[in-house]
């Protein structure tokens, strides 16, 4: 069986990505292409509905237009209500994976099933103050655990340190999960996630706040892997 989009970004890992909420949609194709130079493997975009989450970003049309331009593995996180609702639509415009929040759907492993059914990756995300069952009773039938180091919403949040330990049950317990983390993810927290034991570290302001992607791209991944072979 061939690799999955997911399984080549686990295969590289611990992998960057960037998080599409900050960067210039004003030049979409040219932040696209700054981000393929530096190297980067996938992209995670951020859904917002403004009713899950107090913020609205953009929705399938974005994906499509980026499907259009890359070849980079798209990394969807619905923060909407009604995800499964989309899951189609969001899977026709080229979403490689799709991760709905435990605290929009009733069913999570239901819904895992449901993404799954699509042909897509499937995942579920966790918001830092949600309790944690909520995520560790669904984690065996998901392809990717994402664990919010913020309350999902906004960029340029403090990292919430309660991910580590979030992080760190999840890979002890689910051995082949690919985790990923998402939120005030930057040079100085990246390491304390890959020894918590995060494949995938989501990264927005700490790469789209600087002139040069590839340098804060290149910085970043030396602190994740430097702490990974050391741990
Ligand atoms: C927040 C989003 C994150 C966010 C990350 O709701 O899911 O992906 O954009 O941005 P930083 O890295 O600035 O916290
Ligand atoms: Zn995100």
């Amino acid at each position: 069986m061939p690799p999955t989009p997911l399984t080549s970004l686990r295969e590289s890992a611990p992998a960057i990505l960037p998080s599409l909420l900050q960067c210039d949609f004003g030049n979409l194709e040219r932040e696209v292409r700054a981000l393929e130079a530096a190297g980067v493997a996938a992209l995670h975009l951020d859904v917002m509905d403004g009713h899950f989450v107090p913020n609205l970003t953009y929705g399938m049309p974005i994906v499509a237009s980026l499907r259009d331009l890359t070849e980079l593995t798209l990394d969807v996180h619905l923060m909407i209500a009604n995800p499964l609702d989309y899951a189609a639509a969001f899977r026709d415009a080229g979403a490689d994976i799709i991760t709905v929040h435990v605290e929009a759907v009733s069913e999570p492993v239901t819904a895992v099933r449901e993404i799954q059914s699509l042909g897509v990756g499937a995942g579920l995300a966790i918001n830092p103050h949600t309790p944690f069952e909520k995520i560790t009773a669904a984690a065996a039938a998901c392809d990717i655990a994402l664990v919010m180091s913020v309350p999902a919403g906004f960029g340029g949040q403090p990292f919430d340190s309660c991910a580590l330990q979030r992080l760190a049950d999840l890979r002890r317990d689910h051995p082949d999960l690919v985790l990923e983390v998402d939120g005030g993810v930057n040079i100085d927290t990246i390491g304390r996630c890959t020894d918590a034991g995060a494949d995938l570290l989501v990264v927005g302001s700490a790469i789209f706040r600087h002139a040069s992607y590839s340098s804060a791209i290149d910085d970043l991944s030396a602190a994740a892997k430097k702490s990974s072979s050391a741990s």
